[in-house]
């Protein structure tokens, strides 16, 4: 049962049970049309108070059926609003909590709306690269006026009730009843005709045609490559510029058309993704949790401190270990400069501060780490650094502690090896900046319990991240991929780029920063030592050595004044270096490589491809879970442009037979050794499939 119908009194109550959220799919809406013409077809009902049950009024439309015929079958969220509003009976909305898209969209086609304050009330479709497409563009206006309207619908943010009098005929008392309150009001009403209807008013705005105009301009400006910000625009004008149906229908066209952009398929890939991601195969939603009231972090470096901030903004008191008081006092003192930075901006307040700093605790004792419900490490990424630290951690830690390591790139299972409980034992790979970057990468080794990954997925929630599960392997899915991506830019240099070449290709392509900007910024120094260790434990994969001989220059990057670029003091802005440049003419003598001149096409099909090939492996061996799974890292650990959805749905957009070519003639040309390409991406792209299914 999608939805129920009572009647109180006089008053039918058709009640939305649709949870979480009670979204308006198929059978919602067709229970909901059947209610409306039953309570107009009983003599004894005079008016119908449309409500939800649980959580919410409604969130809207069912979005998991924009890509499927159901959306569009009969009875549509048109049709249902349609029926609401041509009832000859009054219809009255009661609101709460939840009150979003197509469920605002319905409210504003009944004839009255009651609302309990605290409702969240949006049109949120802008979000997902869409318009409101069942009148929400021609009837807000009515409501709210234009400017109003128009800033809800092209921001797609929540206003609390309470702030929208115009948009409700009550708001009710904090405790009130609503559905009592509703049926009151509906008794009230039971009587009145003509029918208030908002499609009958105007909208209002003292000069339109100029707000209108500023509207495009500030509207284009921040839309970047999204077409449908200023589609809303467009829409919202016709609330003022056309009669209603010619509104309706010319909104109508528009989300038609949205809905087909590749803009917005990404966006809505990605809303799905990010849900996705949290659910693993056989570790079901009920699995137990163990509690994390208080958490230990060892090493107070870059990335302990910005760990330590991630769970104390998140109000989990945190012990900071380190092994010297000089290094300790540095991560506290870094961890204070970020907070006054943050309140110098005025991002928090002068208490917060306070109230943060006191849930940071520093000690150079594992004694004081113990009760602690997980232990963060992030020493240095050194095996046996840090098998030492597991080893003294699986002494002193409490039973059921989760012991957890920030490796970038190591063997999750060997420093698990070394405590006796493998089972409590899990990778959590922060991102630098650890308290602002949204990814954290959970490594589920071997014998990592399935309540351990619930609680550590369950913990990136409540740290506002977006976990992504991973297997172990050098790297994990990210850093795994990226070490591809940065080995054809390597290449591209000696093949003819310059950094800049390069940087500027990925930049107009999306990326939020170019490779070699992006190292500038992470320090060089850190890929030149990953590339010396293996070069001692496992010799064989090729790269260009520039990046080698940039750091023998000491050419670290920012932090050193000069990398792939060089900064003058005290700033962050790139200049494109003549010592590089000379470097890499040099390296490409000595290779004997003729240089040529390279377009962006081929710059971004290697880099991406690249991240694709990688992807494809990872997902054929099990490391990542889903393919939608790798573009969720991508889109939130490493700049991937939004829009594109990341690299495996880019991939399917560009057609993996298109991408298997590519590779194939990059096979055939220089450093062909880097393109073999992945067997999946083989087979998906003869069985003309794609990486997300269909
Ligand atoms: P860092 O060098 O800034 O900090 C490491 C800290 O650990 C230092 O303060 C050091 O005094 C402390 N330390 C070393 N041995 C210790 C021990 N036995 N007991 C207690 N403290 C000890 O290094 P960073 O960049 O913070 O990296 C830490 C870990 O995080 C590494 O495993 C790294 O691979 C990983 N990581 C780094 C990222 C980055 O962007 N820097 C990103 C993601 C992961």
């Amino acid at each position: 049962m999608s939805a129920e119908y009572a009647l109180h009194g006089t008053v039918a109550v058709i009640t939305f049970n649709n949870p979480p959220v009670n979204g308006l799919g198929l059978a919602t809406r067709t229970t909901a049309v059947d209610g409306i013409r039953r309570a107009q077809d009983d003599p004894d009902v005079t008016a119908i108070v449309i409500t939800g049950a649980g959580k919410a009024f409604s969130g809207g439309a069912d979005i998991r059926e924009f890509n499927s015929p159901k959306a569009l079958t009969e009875p549509t969220l048109h049709t249902l609003i349609r029926t609401a509003e041509e009832s000859v009976k009054p219809v009255v909305a009661a609101i709460h909590s939840v009150c979003m898209g197509g469920g605002l969209e319905l409210a504003l086609g009944c004839h009255y709306r009651v609302a309990l304050p605290g409702a969240q009330v949006a049109l949120p479709e802008v979000k997902l690269g869409l318009l409101p497409g069942a009148g929400g563009t021609q009837r807000l206006p009515r409501v709210l006026g234009l400017e109003a309207a128009l800033n809800m619908i092209v921001s797609g943010n929540p206003v609390l009730s309470e702030k929208l009098p115009a948009l409700f005929d009550e708001v009710l008392a904090p405790n009130a009843d609503l559905v009592a309150s509703a049926v009151a009001f509906a008794e009230r009403v039971a009587g009145v005709r003509p029918l208030p209807k908002v499609r009958d008013r105007q909208a209002g705005h003292p000069d339109a045609n100029a707000f209108l105009a500023a509207a495009r301009a500030r509207v284009a400006a921040a839309a970047g490559p999204f077409p449908a910000p200023l589609e809303c625009v467009e829409t919202v004008a016709a609330a003022v510029t056309m009669p209603f149906e010619q509104g309706l229908a010319f909104e109508r066209e528009r989300f038609m058309h949205l809905i087909h952009t590749p803009e917005s398929r990404a966006l809505r890939h990605a809303f799905f993704a990010e849900r996705e991601a949290a659910k693993i195969p056989g570790v079901p939603a009920d699995t137990p949790r163990r509690p994390i009231e208080r958490a230990a972090v060892i090493g107070a470096g870059t990335m302990g401190a910005g760990i330590a901030m991630a769970l104390v903004n998140a109000g989990i008191p945190v012990t900071l270990l380190e092994s010297s008081s000089q290094a300790l006092d540095k991560g506290m003192t870094a961890i204070r400069a970020q907070y006054e930075s943050a309140v110098g901006k005025g991002k928090l307040t002068p208490e917060l501060l306070v109230q943060r700093m006191a849930l940071v605790t520093g000690t150079l004792h594992y004694r004081d780490v113990a009760t602690a419900d997980i232990v963060i490490e992030a020493v240095f990424e050194d095996l046996a650094v840090k098998e030492a630290v597991f080893r003294q951690l699986d002494g002193v830690m409490k039973p059921g502690a989760i012991l957890a390591t920030n490796t970038s790139t190591l063997d999750v299972d060997r420093i698990a090896a070394a405590t006796s409980r493998p089972q409590d034992v899990i990778g959590t790979h922060f991102f630098s900046p650890a308290h602002v970057m949204k990814l954290l990468e959970i490594v589920r080794g071997r014998a990592t319990g399935s309540d351990v990954l619930a609680t550590v997925l369950a913990l990136a929630k409540k740290l506002k991240k977006t976990g992504v599960v991973s297997g172990v392997c050098d790297g994990f899915i990210g850093n795994r991929m990226i070490e591809q991506y940065v080995r054809q830019a390597g290449f591209l240099l000696e093949e003819g780029c310059t950094p800049s070449q390069v940087d500027g290709a990925l930049e107009r392509f999306g990326f939020a920063m170019g490779p070699f900007r992006m190292s500038d910024l992470a320090g060089n120094d850190i890929g030149w030592a990953i590339r010396k260790r293996r070069a001692a434990g496992q010799p064989g994969m090729t790269y260009s050595k520039v990046a080698d001989r940039l750091c023998e220059l000491g050419r670290f990057g920012q932090k050193s004044g000069g990398g792939w670029y060089d900064y003058r003091p005290g700033e962050r802005t790139p200049h494109p270096s003549t010592e590089v440049d000379a470097l890499i003419l040099a390296r490409a003598q000595e290779l004997g490589i003729e240089r040529r001149a390279i377009g962006d096409q081929e710059i971004v099909e290697r880099l991406v491809y690249a991240l694709v090939n990688e992807g494809a492996r990872i997902l054929e061996e099990g490391i990542a879970l889903r393919a939608s799974d790798i573009d969720m890292v991508y889109l939130t650990g490493y700049g991937f442009p939004l829009f594109r959805g990341g690299p495996m749905f880019h991939a399917d957009t560009v057609g993996l037979r298109n991408v298997l070519a590519a590779i194939e003639g990059f096979a055939a040309g220089r450093h062909g050794e880097a393109w073999q390409a992945a067997p999946l991406l083989a087979r998906l792209a003869a069985e003309g499939k794609s990486f997300n299914g269909g």
